[in-house]
């Protein structure tokens, strides 16, 4: 795998042995972590961080993952910079491609990423618009593969808003990878047609499953149940219509005894509105694996530093 100066933007420009070489590069920074070893990739690499939302885990993620690897990162919130207020995106792309070595970016709009990577002249990643969360998957798909060995053939269902960037990234994801992924929503939160016959045509490739439905029985027979917020930032004012439209799919205990097994695992990007989407219960019980997955964001962003723009030392 030669990622060397690309940008991470969303997962439909990577290849299926891209993003598994991604998902090995991870797990062997991690087990190095776990052993106490840390690497000088991007010693002398300056990273800027741009955000236009709030994070916890993605920023800390860019923080630790460059320091680990010898570089520096700087954080550049939204008021902080000119970007949005003075200056436009292509001028901001400029000069901080005249003074960093990498990019990552988090906010609304993709086009706003996508212009930062044309302009900058360097690697640029996305840290989630509004439309995808591409690193997040990584650290989800770690996860699985740490709980069952293997990605190709794992039921994943996620439940919720079917048309946000978590939902869309995971389908990009789990159509490349070979899942049999199920987006279970009310009709009116489905994703867009164009991305779903996308996401169809990379499965026929990789053998995967592609379900999208309203039907709760939808959850039988899987490994996984995967949900995310019932409003994303920057849409709060949608709350009492979220509610009445996406308490029918809560993650509860009801809902997970349907799926008919034992051993399936509750995921969560996180954050979490406990009694929303998910109840308290379901999320304590299945706490250990989402923590894992919360701490995978680092070793998986880590590995897309290194491999986009780490040097060999
Ligand atoms: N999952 C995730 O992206 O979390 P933050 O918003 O805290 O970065
Ligand atoms: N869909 C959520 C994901 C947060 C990581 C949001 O955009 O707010």
């Amino acid at each position: 795998m030669n990622l060397k100066g690309r940008s991470f933007l969303t997962l439909k420009d990577f290849t299926p042995e891209e993003i598994g070489g991604l998902l090995d590069l991870a797990a062997e920074l991690k087990a190095k972590k776990k052993k106490g070893i840390t690497g000088n990739s991007l010693k002398g690499k300056n990273i800027a961080l741009i955000f236009e939302k709030p994070s916890t885990r993605t920023r800390s993620s860019f923080t630790i993952g460059c320091v680990d690897e010898g570089g520096h990162p700087e954080y550049l919130g939204k008021d902080d910079i000119q970007l949005g207020h003075k200056e436009s995106v292509e001028d901001t792309a400029r000069v901080l491609g005249r003074m960093f070595d990498g990019i990552e970016f988090r906010g609304f709009s993709q086009e706003t990423v996508e212009k930062l990577a044309k302009y900058s002249g360097v690697p640029v990643w996305n840290g989630l618009t509004d439309e995808y969360h591409p690193t997040q998957i990584l650290a989800d798909f770690l996860t699985l593969r740490e709980q069952f060995g293997t990605l190709a053939g794992l039921k994943l269902v996620f439940v919720g808003d079917g048309r946000n960037n978590m939902a869309n990234s995971l389908m990009i994801g789990s159509a490349k990878m070979g899942l049999d992924f199920v987006i279970l929503a009310p009709k009116s939160l489905w994703p867009g047609e164009e991305l779903v016959s996308l996401c169809r045509g990379y499965a026929q490739e990789s053998g995967a499953k592609l379900t999208v439905t309203d039907d709760i029985s939808a959850v039988e027979g899987a490994d996984a149940i995967y949900t995310d917020v019932w409003c994303s930032m920057g849409e709060e004012e949608k709350a009492a219509e979220r509610i009445a439209l996406l308490s029918p799919y809560q993650v509860n205990a009801e809902l997970m005894a349907k799926t008919g097994k034992e051993n399936t695992i509750f995921l969560h990007c996180l954050p979490a509105v406990k009694g929303k989407e998910v109840t308290e219960d379901v999320f304590e019980k299945h706490a250990d694996v989402v923590f894992d997955e919360a701490e995978n964001r680092m070793h998986t962003i880590k590995a897309v530093m290194v491999a986009t723009l780490g040097e060999v030392q």
